[in-house]
């Protein structure tokens, strides 16, 4: 088990969200008086919906004047975006971030920042994208989720610690996880992604990894088992100094039965 991660359980997703979102609460809260505050880096996926659903309610409750302070000054980058789905396709991720976030802030599209996938050019949109992001100092505080196969954004495995953001083949693996939106065929889910890459990620100023599910038991058994290597992408996180882990009892699964066993 690696010694240098904080970790943060809970007995189930709820008491997870609460929590988290105290913590993202603090910290744009804190963000407000900074003179050239860093972007913010936010992930999509089904583990973030009760917690941007409970941001949105708790940030709705701010005093008007910081209310607007906050999304006055909102800066987010995605961290990924399917290639070949139109602006409007209810399963690009800029749909989804603006269903659950954005639009009940009133967020601008540019303060709320998620790669253009309906590009002719994404090579060219990758590019910019990093290019943006550099201009802006890099991701401050950066939330993310985990796949099942062990991808962060979309970097899917084999992925080096120094990969760029970029445009990336999606494994039929990711493709099955995600067809749940795409009426559960894999067929409609798009074959490529822009991602920001591990370089970009690990260059943020604090990482928070949020895990929750028995369906992401093994995969985050192998995550805290496991030195760091390419087939298992977010293994590269442990290089960071920053790195927390958020994660439910059902995600602990594994961790607590193999715990046992060895008993
Ligand atoms: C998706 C996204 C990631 C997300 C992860 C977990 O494929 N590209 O940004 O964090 O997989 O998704 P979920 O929370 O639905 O399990």
């Amino acid at each position: 088990m690696h010694k240098d991660i904080r970790i943060f359980s809970f007995e189930d997703s709820q008491g997870l969200a609460n929590s988290f979102v105290d913590l993202v609460e603090k910290y744009l809260y804190a963000r407000l008086s900074e003179s050239k505050p860093k972007p913010i880096g936010l992930p999509t996926g089904r583990t973030m919906i009760p917690i941007y659903k409970l941001l949105v309610d708790r940030l709705l409750l701010w005093p008007e004047r910081e209310l607007n302070e906050l999304i006055h000054g909102w800066e987010s980058f995605n961290l990924d975006e399917y290639i070949g789905l139109s602006l409007d396709d209810i399963n690009s991720y800029r749909y989804f971030m603006f269903k659950y976030l954005g639009g009940p802030l009133g967020l601008k599209k540019n303060q709320l920042r998620v790669p253009f996938g309906e590009t002719e050019e994404p090579e060219k949109e990758a590019y910019s994208y990093s290019k943006d992001l550099r201009f802006k100092g890099g991701l401050g505080f950066l939330i993310l989720g985990l796949g099942v196969n062990g991808h962060i954004g979309f970097n899917e495995p084999p992925c080096s610690s120094d990969s760029c953001t970029r445009v990336v083949n999606l494994s039929k693996e990711t493709r099955t996880q995600n067809s749940f939106s795409f009426g559960g065929n894999i067929d409609n889910v798009p074959i490529r992604a822009i991602s920001i890459g591990l370089k970009e990620i690990l260059s943020a100023d604090e990482i928070h990894l949020v895990v929750t599910g028995i369906e992401k038991s093994e995969i985050l058994y192998e995550f805290l088992h496991k030195n760091c290597s390419k087939s298992l992408p977010a293994s590269w996180l442990k290089l960071h100094q920053k790195i927390f882990l958020w994660v439910d009892k059902d995600a602990l699964n594994k961790v607590r039965l193999q715990g046992l066993n060895k008993h």
